[in-house]
C-alpha cells in the first residue's frame, strides 16, 4: 500500500510516508555504541594511534522524538572555546520538557514519526543551513539549502519501533535542487578523526517526512537567473537511488584547507571520492597528482557502513568499517576547520543532474569524532616540570588522593556529580574547564577497541 501525495502551487508540499514496510525484512534493535569512560584522552586503530583530547558521539539510532522537539534556540549559542558537552547520561532528556513545541509534524499525543533537526538539541551542535546558490554554466541548476531537508526519523527496517536515524534529502524542483547540509557549529577543529555510519538510501525506501516548504521562488529572484536545463537525464535503475547527487563528509577551512569524502549516487554504488584539495589545477585543466583516489570499498553504500576521516598531522587517511582504503600526504590540512555533511546536486558535471520529481536519502545512524582544537593550544598548560621538579611524573590520578597541589582544582567541584542532561550541562562545563592539566596523556580510550 503507498501514500504519496504531493500538492503544488500551494506553499508546502507534504511528502506522505510512503508505506511499504510488510515486505521489508526487519533487522533486530541495535547494540547501543559504546562510549569511552574515565579517560583524558582517546586514540584510535591504524598507523598513528596519535591522541586527541576531546570526542564526542551524536547517535541518531534511539532518539526519543517527542523529548526533543521541544528545543528554543531564541538564545544564541555561541560556543567561543566552550567543549561540546558530552554527557551520556541522557543529554537533553529534559523531563521538565516533554512538550511537543509548535510546527511539530505530528498528531496530538502520538509519538512524531519524523522531526527537522533544527528542532531538536542536536541543532546546538550542529547547525542545519539555509542558504542558495544561483545557477551558473557550469553548475546550471540553482541550489538552495534547506532545514526542512535535515529530519530524524523512525528507522521502519527495525524491529525495535522506536529506533530512528537522522536523514539528509535532496529532491529536484523544476526551477532548483532543493539541498541538505549540517555544519559543526565549533570551527577551531584541528585534526580529528571522524566517523559517520551512512546509507545512501535505496530507491522506493520508508522513509517518514517532515513536510517540505517550497522555497520558490527564492528570497532574492535576482540572484536566480533563469539558466536552460538539460533534459536528457538517464533512466532510473532498479533498487538504486536516482543519478545526480553528491553526498559529502568534509573537513573544511576554505578551499584549499578541506579533506573530502565524497559518494556521487551515479557511480557504482562500491565508489567513493577521497581528496584533499585542491584536487584541479583549473590554469592547466587537469587533476592533480596525488590529491585524489576513486576507491572502490569493500560493501556498498546502500548498506549501513561506517566511513572514517582521520585528518593527522601530516597525513590523512580513510577507512570504511575501520578497512584502511586510502592515505594521502598531499595537502593536508594545516588550519583550523569545521566538519560539514551535506547532500547536494548543482547540475554541474561532479554531480550530474536529477531527475524532475525525485529525491535523494543519505541516511546517517551516528556520528562519532575524536578531535582537537586550537583552542587547546591557548589554555594556561602549567608546566609539570615546574611544579614537579626534573621530569618527574605527576602522581597517579587517583580520586582519593588529594594534596593541595596547585595543579588540582577545587577539590569540591572535582567531586561534584552532575546532574544528567540539561540540568547538568553548566556544572559539566566548569568541571571541564577546571579539569587538571597534564602535558602527556595518563589515561588513553582507544575507541576502537570498546
Ligand atoms: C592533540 O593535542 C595533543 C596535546 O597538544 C597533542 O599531544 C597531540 O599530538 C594532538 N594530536 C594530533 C593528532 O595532532
Ligand atoms: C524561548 O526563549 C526565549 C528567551 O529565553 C523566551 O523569551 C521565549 O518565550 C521562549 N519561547 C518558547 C516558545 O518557549
Ligand atoms: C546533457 O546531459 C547528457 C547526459 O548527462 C549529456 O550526454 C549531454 O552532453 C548534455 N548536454 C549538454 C548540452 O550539456
Ligand atoms: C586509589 O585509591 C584506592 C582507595 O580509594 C586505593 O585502594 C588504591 O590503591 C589507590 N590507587 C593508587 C594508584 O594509589
Amino acid at each position: 500500500m503507498g501514500i504519496n501525495v504531493l500538492f503544488f502551487g500551494i506553499a508546502v508540499i507534504y511528502f506522505g510516508t510512503v508505506v511499504s514496510a510488510l515486505s521489508v525484512p526487519r533487522a533486530p534493535p541495535l547494540p547501543a555504541k559504546k562510549r569511552p569512560h574515565g579517560c583524558d584522552c582517546y586514540t584510535i586503530s591504524g598507523p598513528d594511534p596519535g591522541y586527541f583530547q576531546h570526542y564526542k558521539l551524536w547517535d541518531f539510532r534511539a532518539v526519543d522524538l517527542k523529548k526533543h522537539a521541544s528545543l528554543n534556540l531564541s538564545e544564541p549559542i555561541d560556543y567561543g572555546d566552550e567543549d561540546w558537552d558530552d554527557d551520556d547520561e541522557g543529554d537533553d532528556q529534559d523531563p521538565q520538557s516533554g512538550h511537543l513545541s509548535p510546527g511539530v509534524h505530528d498528531e496530538k499525543g502520538t509519538d512524531p514519526r519524523s522531526l527537522v533537526f533544527y528542532k531538536t538539541s542536536f541543532e546546538r551542535d550542529w547547525s542545519s543551513q539555509n542558504w542558495e546558490r544561483r545557477g551558473t554554466p557550469i553548475a546550471p541548476v540553482p541550489m538552495v539549502n534547506s532545514k526542512h531537508n535535515v529530519f530524524l526519523t523512525r528507522d521502519h527496517e527495525r524491529t525495535d519501533t522506536y529506533a530512528t536515524y537522522l536523514v539528509l534529502r535532496t529532491t529536484r524542483f523544476s526551477e532548483y535542487t532543493s539541498t541538505a547540509e549540517i555544519e559543526t557549529r565549533i570551527r577551531n577543529i584541528y585534526r580529528c578523526s571522524v566517523r559517520v555510519r551512512l546509507r545512501v538510501l535505496p530507491a522506493g525506501s520508508v522513509v517518514s517526512e517532515p513536510p517540505q516548504p517550497k522555497e520558490w521562488p527564492p528570497r532574492d529572484p535576482k540572484r536566480h537567473p533563469t539558466v536552460p536545463l538539460n533534459k536528457t537525464i538517464p533512466p532510473l535503475r532498479n533498487g538504486r537511488p536516482p543519478d545526480g547527487a553528491c553526498a559529502g563528509i568534509f573537513t573544511y577551512h576554505d578551499q584549499t584547507c578541506e579533506s573530502d569524502i565524497e559518494i556521487l549516487t551515479r557511480d557504482p554504488a562500491y565508489r567513493v571520492h577521497y581528496a584533499n584539495q585542491p584536487d584541479y589545477d583549473f590554469d592547466a585543466d587537469r587533476e592533480i597528482p596525488g590529491a585524489s583516489t576513486i576507491a572502490d570499498i569493500p560493501v556498498p553504500w546502500t548498506t549501513w557502513s561506517t566511513h572514517r576521516l582521520d585528518w593527522l598531522s601530516d597525513m590523512s587517511r580513510w577507512y570504511v568499517n575501520n578497512q584502511m582504503q586510502d592515505a594521502k600526504s598531499y595537502r593536508v590540512p594545516n588550519l583550523e576547520s569545521m566538519i560539514i555533511l551535506n547532500l547536494w546536486s548543482n547540475g554541474g558535471l561532479w554531480t550530474g543532474d536529477m531527475r524532475i520529481g525525485d529525491s535523494i536519502y543519505l541516511g546517517i545512524e551516528y556520528i562519532e569524532m575524536t578531535y582537537n582544537r586550537s583552542s587547546d593550544a591557548l589554555r594556561p598548560y602549567v608546566s609539570l616540570s615546574q611544579n614537579h621538579g626534573g621530569h618527574q611524573r605527576p602522581p597517579p590520578t587517583n580520586g582519593s588522593l588529594g594534596n593541595g597541589d596547585p595543579l588540582e582544582p577545587d577539590r569540591n567541584q572535582k567531586h561534584e556529580k552532575c546532574k544528567p542532561g540539561r540540568q547538568g550541562r553548566e556544572c559539566r562545563r566548569k568541571k571541564w574547564r577546571n579539569r587538571p592539566l597534564h602535558e602527556s596523556c595518563q589515561r588513553p580510550c582507544n575507541i576502537d577497541e570498546l
